[in-house]
């Protein structure tokens, strides 16, 4: 049964920022009155909340990496488990060189710019087929990353998949995705409902939830450059599926890689040297 009663650690995060009250504050001075404009913003974002709107959006942001990306309803909350994607590209982007990365479908830019962020070198480049999600993440880079990086401003591409890009001769040292995986028929989609259901199922929708990451892998697997890594985050019961997409479309050592509740979330394979 749904409680009325608000998650503690919501209504912590709601006195904080709404009303600019630190956890310590509330301690110390636990008597303390609110102002009515405090009051007001609180009383509708616990409204918000208890409707079942994620805290990110009532906050409009969300930090992922460490880094505070603004999301709004038009972008996919980003998730802890999609950090396990960002450690694998930087383990395999020497922190000196250049090499240029792309990330498709980027939504907030979670993805993009913490690898740019931690790879100053790294030419960066991100697609979505939402024009709404680009504007979010654009900024998000704007207001995160130094201008002055040695790799360049992060380059943005609205389409389709590999459509998007302005070239098609363009190879790639890695390519990140963390796509729209999820079944049509799938029992999670009610409790995600405030999320754009292009970001959750995607636009070729399959009792599988693959049809996306079959075109993706389809498109992505010939721009990858001679022994370049391919990595996709996928559900908890696709990993076997994801790793033979890789092998049918000629990539080697499929493999996949536990988050931190011990389930297969990420699988990547590499193109032959
Ligand atoms: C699961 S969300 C991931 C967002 C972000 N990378 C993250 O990890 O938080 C998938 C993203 O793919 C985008 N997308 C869906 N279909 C696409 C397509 N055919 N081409 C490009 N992007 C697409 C969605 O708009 C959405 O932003």
């Amino acid at each position: 049964m749904r409680s009325s009663a608000l998650d503690r650690v919501d209504a912590l995060a709601l006195l904080r920022e709404l009303a600019g009250l630190s956890h310590a504050a509330l301690l110390a001075h636990p008597e303390a009155a609110l102002d009515e404009a405090s009051l007001r913003a609180l009383e509708q974002a616990a409204a918000r909340l208890r409707a079942g709107e994620p805290l990110a959006y009532v906050l409009g942001w969300r930090e992922f990496w460490g880094l505070r990306l603004s999301v709004g309803p038009e972008v996919l909350v980003p998730r802890p488990e999609t950090e396990l994607l960002v450690e694998f590209a930087l383990d395999r982007l020497d922190a000196e060189a250049a090499a240029d990365v792309l990330d498709l479908g980027t939504g907030s830019g979670a993805i993009a710019i913490a690898v740019a962020h931690e790879r100053a070198h790294a030419r960066v480049q991100a697609v979505d087929v939402s024009a709404e999600a680009l504007r979010i993440a654009r900024d998000n880079a704007r207001r995160l990353l130094a201008a002055d990086r040695p790799g360049g401003a992060l380059r943005w591409h609205h389409g389709d998949w590999m459509r998007a890009l302005p070239s098609e001769d363009q190879a790639f040292d890695l390519i990140l995705s963390n796509p729209p995986y999820v079944a049509e028929g799938d029992e999670h989609l009610p409790s995600l409902r405030f999320e754009p259901r292009l970001a959750l199922v995607g636009s070729r929708g399959a009792d599988d939830g693959l049809g996306d990451i079959r075109e993706l892998v389809s498109q992505a697997a010939p721009r990858l450059r001679a022994g370049a890594w391919l990595a996709l985050e996928h559900g908890y019961d696709q990993a076997e599926g994801v790793r033979a997409l890789l092998r049918a479309a000629g990539l080697r050592e499929a493999h996949s890689l536990r988050d931190l509740a011990g389930i297969e979330r990420v699988t990547a394979a590499r193109a032959p040297d």
